[in-house]
């Protein structure tokens, strides 16, 4: 059976299975289930074991859930275990719809700009995308698969392709609309293949295998970078060479990415973008040495404000939060775009930041 789909469908599987979980009462989590001698709640806990889970962590999960109730250790000052069980239980559901829920919003929202984004912004991206193949090409990296997690359209595949013809190469992507135009660049290479995922873990099956993993412009949108940068890692083989580029908190002081930047705190709420100073400790901790951590600058030029503003919106990282919130907050931010914006050609130079590391 094709995997992509087996994981898409599992991925529709757990959505509407945290969404049943969600409305489960107390009494319901304690009713025996048709396996014997498990309740709902055991065969919740086994069910929502992640697709990556070895035999034993599920194993382990099932039992650790299995003793919830009475081992005391971690039990609630004051709360009662059964009211605290519950809770527990309601937690986890939520949080995993929460995960889920996240994921497909960021998911559609990219299948939505797929097509806008391939004709505005892959063009002015090449230099940064060039950087990072490059980086990973200037010495010949030990034998093994190249992944690229976050291949969006796969603009990554032209120069990995003059360097690596024979290797295989894999793209990741979380949404569909965005794999589509990826296999569609990928197709005459019989070596090369992508896989419709999440790419901040990655399946066990590429641990200690890999020659080389890039990663352009995905890890600012990842929930967890320095876990996504640790799995990068492991998938690497002794010498293995891992060149991720990503945009910073801060990309420039003056421009279109800091004046949306600016527009944009004052309707939400600030990020936390701490982590990009502890990518460095993570990537050590997983057995990397960073060779490279710079700020790489490009020029890039734009028509004119609106059409900068319009592709962020709907062929750029906005087009989920635009969909969230609906016409009326795009509206809003437009025009405080528009009002603070030069008129005519718009000229900038932002800084991404590239950091590249080989595996011990
Ligand atoms: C700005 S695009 C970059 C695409 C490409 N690497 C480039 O340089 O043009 C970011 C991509 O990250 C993908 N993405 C976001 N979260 C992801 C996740 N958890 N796993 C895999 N891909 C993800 C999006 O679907 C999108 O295609």
């Amino acid at each position: 059976m094709d995997r992509d789909k087996t994981f898409s469908w599992l991925k529709a599987e757990r959505l509407s299975l945290a969404d049943f979980l969600d409305d489960l009462g107390a009494h319901e989590w304690e009713t025996d289930s048709l396996c014997p001698g498990w309740t709902v709640h055991d065969v919740a806990a086994h069910l929502t074991m992640s697709t990556r889970s070895t035999l034993l962590g599920t194993i382990g999960g099932v039992i650790r859930a299995r003793r919830l109730p009475g081992d005391g250790a971690g039990e609630w000052a004051g709360c009662p275990v059964g009211v605290r069980r519950s809770a527990d239980r309601r937690q986890a559901g939520r949080a995993m719809k929460d995960h889920a829920e996240r994921f497909a919003r960021v998911a559609r929202g990219w299948d939505e700009a797929a097509e806008g984004y391939d004709a505005c912004f892959v063009p002015r991206f090449a230099p940064w995308v060039e950087a990072a193949v490059e980086a990973v090409t200037t010495s010949e990296p030990p034998e093994g698969p190249v992944l690229v997690p976050c291949c969006g359209t796969f603009p990554e595949l032209d120069a990995l392709i003059e360097h690596f013809p024979l290797r295989e190469i894999v793209g990741i992507d979380l949404s569909e609309g965005m794999v589509r135009r990826a296999r569609e660049r990928a197709a005459p290479w019989p070596n090369v293949s992508v896989v419709e995922g999440d790419a901040s873990t990655l399946d066990p099956r590429w641990s200690g295998r890999c020659g080389a993993v890039v990663s352009v412009f995905g890890l600012q949108q990842l929930p967890e970078p320095e876990l996504a940068v640790r799995s990068w890692v492991t998938a690497l083989r002794p010498a293995g060479r891992l060149s991720v580029v990503f945009w910073p908190d801060v990309t420039e002081l003056d421009g279109p990415f800091a004046l949306m930047k600016d527009v944009l705190g004052r309707h939400l709420p600030p990020g936390d973008g701490s982590w990009e100073e502890r990518l460095t400790a993570a990537l050590t901790a997983a057995g990397a040495a960073v060779e490279r951590d710079e700020r790489v600058p490009y020029p890039m030029s734009h028509v004119d404000a609106p059409t900068v503003f319009d592709a962020y919106v709907r062929s750029g990282p906005l087009r989920a939060l635009a969909t969230a919130r609906g016409e009326v907050f795009v509206d809003r931010l437009r025009e405080e775009f528009l009002s603070r914006a030069p008129a005519g050609e718009w000229h900038h130079r932002p800084h991404a930041r590239l950091i590249v590391a080989c595996r011990r």
